[in-house]
């Protein structure tokens, strides 16, 4: 079993495991607190609640980590399709499909997600998107570049006109354009989580730091000197519940 292997089998059966993480090759995403807030957010707002989600599309599978763990605690019976361009990560992300027999309900593409096949789309969309504000994609891990605002992916992603989305949202990534574009899409807020993040190896990198400041100063970016919000949000056109953006965009803006 090669290194990557080594490091995601720790990050299955522990995602705090920090002296794996000295080891970590830097082409696999690897930041196990967002990782497993991610897969929190899919295990209670998406695989133990929806309704409308038989066939889910996955942007940036990563090491596939999120997706197996909350796979492993739902009753979802039905396809997640995940897209991934680090052939790295597919591969740890195969081991661990094959290794707990999931082949059935998860299957990782080793190809841009804006490639895809369009015809096999699902509805519904699940991603923990890069969202890392630069001037350019010349950081430590380019695939986690989000644009200048650090939200064009996610806006991308939200003008797919997918039914239902559960994305990530990060305070310092222009949270209310987001919420706001949303909103423009014929979205609305049906649920959402929040969970308090530790600046790390990605957010902590100076030109991506330099950018977070400059975009506070704009009132693009919120955080303290400690932390920043992240947040799970459920987006949905045609829901019959109420529209939480007004509360979720208080939140993010709390720090
Ligand atoms: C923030 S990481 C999330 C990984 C994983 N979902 C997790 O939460 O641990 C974003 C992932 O998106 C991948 N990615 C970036 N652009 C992509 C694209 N166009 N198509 C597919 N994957 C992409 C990156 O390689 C990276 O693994």
């Amino acid at each position: 079993m090669n290194r990557a292997l080594l490091r995601s089998k720790a990050i299955v059966k522990n995602y705090t495991s920090k002296h794996v993480s000295e080891h970590v090759p830097q082409e696999i995403f690897f930041c196990p607190e967002e990782s497993l807030f991610y897969s929190q957010c899919l295990e209670r707002m998406v695989l133990n609640t929806c309704e409308d989600c038989n066939s889910i599309v996955e942007f940036g599978a990563g090491d596939g980590s999120p997706v197996i763990n909350s796979l492993l605690k739902s009753q979802f019976n039905g396809l997640i399709q995940g897209y991934e361009l680090n052939s790295k990560s597919c591969e740890v992300a195969q081991f661990w499909i094959d290794r707990y027999k999931l082949s059935h309900k998860y299957v990782v593409h080793n190809s841009c997600f804006f490639q895809r096949d369009w015809q096999s789309a699902g509805n519904y969309l699940i991603s923990n998107p890069p969202y890392l504000p630069a001037i350019n994609h010349d950081l430590y891990m380019p695939a986690l570049h989000g644009g200048i605002d650090g939200a064009s992916i996610t806006k991308q992603l939200m003008g797919m006109d997918c039914q239902s989305a559960m994305l990530m949202i990060s305070a310092y990534s222009d949270p209310v354009g987001t919420i706001e574009y949303a909103i423009a899409q014929g979205y609305q807020v049906e649920d959402f989580m929040t969970s308090p993040m530790t600046f790390g190896y990605y957010s902590s990198e100076p030109k991506v730091r330099q950018r977070i400041t400059d975009l506070h100063k704009y009132g693009k970016a919120f955080y303290s000197e400690n932390i920043y919000v992240l947040a799970g949000v459920l987006f949905k056109k045609h829901s019959s519940k109420p529209d939480l953006s007004a509360e979720l965009i208080k939140i993010m803006m709390a720090l």
